[in-house]
């Protein structure tokens, strides 16, 4: 790779042996991937802190949290003293909600090394955001900026909406990131992997949060790792707002690989079909319609069997304020029954802002709990004895059952509070 003077001085030594360490993982990084240089950054997104017993092991063997960010975040078996973040640093989330530890299975001795390694990274410079959704709360970055962030969910929305540039970063490459400035020019931070492969025509009006997550799903799995363009000739009806191209992107990366998409006439590199696709002939024109939609919902539904629900999960990716308010209009005045549980995922900064509209209270006194850092999924937590949860978001419902062997029923948020108020799935295809 080529380097520039100030990346071979900090190759060399000359900014201290973490940044060298990290110039040294960013070299083997960017020769694998066939990097030919790297790219400026100024902006990382990924998991920073330390949450599981075998880490609070390392700390403890001596070097404390620097032993954690050398071994996880640098790939170094050597310990080397990690110096204050050079980048805007944001931390995702973790795997479980540091307020509700019982409800996690965790010891008091985790949170407290937790909470210790929280305070580490913010003392570093990290932006303690704590959730899958960075560009909820805080970090929008501009169309064309280069990125280094983790979590397929926020990469997709990042790319595809934002129209800024990253890829699928793992920690060690986002911590190098963070010490260096840079990671390497490669994928979706060039123009022509950024162009569409796969044309969807659209034959049905796509409006609800449902109805996205639905060809969100449909699309990953037909397309897996390329660049889908979402096409309608009558155009889209109703502009898809932050929660449905959230639940579509989602979706889309997870039953499929997709970093990357178009909606003509939505997303910024998609003014018109042409510019979306870029010169490229498309590999597959697919066409989307109702009998698609169908056969998607069944699919997701497959493991659906049981009508008694003993878990309701919303909040995947995590709630906007937006959706905490239709959750809190949608079980004000009722209870979650007896036999069931619902847990609302969101971020900190969200959640503080629901505490003070009320609707955190109104989500409480149904019996209900709105938590942050983590998700079911995340964390492999649900409440004790569930067989069956109820899902509004298609990613979920994609790996519950995988990770923890449950069934999965997903519908609409309304459909989930009511599973949630009467222990039953009475939901269907809509
Ligand atoms: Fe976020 Fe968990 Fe879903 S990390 S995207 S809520 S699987």
């Amino acid at each position: 790779m080529q380097l520039t003077d100030h990346e071979k001085a900090m190759l060399d030594g000359r900014e201290g042996p973490a940044v060298q360490k990290a110039m040294d993982l960013l070299m083997r990084y960017g020769e694998a991937l066939g990097a030919e240089r790297l790219v400026e950054t100024n902006n990382v997104c990924a998991t920073i802190t330390a949450t599981t017993p075998f880490q609070r092991d390392i700390a403890l063997k001596g070097g404390g949290m620097d032993a954690v960010f050398s071994e996880f975040s640098l790939d170094s078996a050597e310990v080397v003293q990690v110096p204050k973040f050079k980048t805007f640093t944001n931390h995702l989330q973790l795997g479980f909600d540091p307020n509700q530890p019982e409800r996690f299975g965790l010891s008091e001795e985790i949170v407290q090394f937790y909470e210790r390694s929280e305070r580490h990274v913010a003392g570093l410079g990290a932006n303690i955001l704590n959730t899958c959704t960075p560009y909820q709360v805080g970090n929008v970055p501009t169309r064309g900026e280069h990125c280094a962030w983790m979590e397929s969910s926020a990469v997709i929305y990042c790319n595809s909406v934002l129209g800024a540039r990253t890829n699928t970063e793992g920690r060690e490459s986002c911590g190098a990131a963070m010490l260096t400035g840079r990671i390497p020019d490669w994928g979706y931070h060039l123009d022509a992997p950024r162009r569409g492969t796969h044309v969807v025509e659209l034959e049905v009006e796509v409006e609800s949060v449902q109805d996205w997550g639905l060809l969100g799903y449909y699309i990953g799995e037909l397309v897996q790792e390329r660049v889908p363009v979402v096409h309608s000739r009558r155009g889209i009806a109703r502009v898809p707002n932050l929660p449905r191209l959230k639940h579509f992107g989602a979706a889309a990366s997870s039953s499929g690989g997709v970093e990357m998409y178009h909606i003509v006439g939505v997303t910024p590199e998609a003014f018109t079909l042409e510019q979306a696709l870029g010169g490229n002939k498309p590999a597959e024109v697919l066409r989307y319609g109702e009998a698609e939609r169908r056969a998607t919902y069944e699919k997701i539904n497959a493991t659906g069997k049981d009508a008694e629900i003993q878990y309701v999960m919303l909040g995947c990716p995590h709630y906007t304020i937006e959706q905490i308010r239709e959750a809190a209009e949608l079980i004000e005045g009722r209870k979650v029954h007896p036999s069931c549980e619902l847990w609302i995922f969101t971020p900190r900064a969200i959640k503080s802002v629901a505490d003070r509209n009320g609707y955190t209270r109104i989500i409480e006194d149904a019996g209900g709990i709105l938590m942050t850092d983590s998700c079911s999924a995340m964390s492999r937590a649900v409440p004790k004895g569930t067989r069956t949860v109820a899902l509004d978001s298609a990613k979920q419902a994609h790996y519950l059952p995988a990770i923890l062997g449950v069934q999965a029923w997903f519908g609409t948020t309304a459909q989930c509070i009511d599973a949630a108020c009467t222990g039953r799935w009475n939901g269907g295809y809509a």
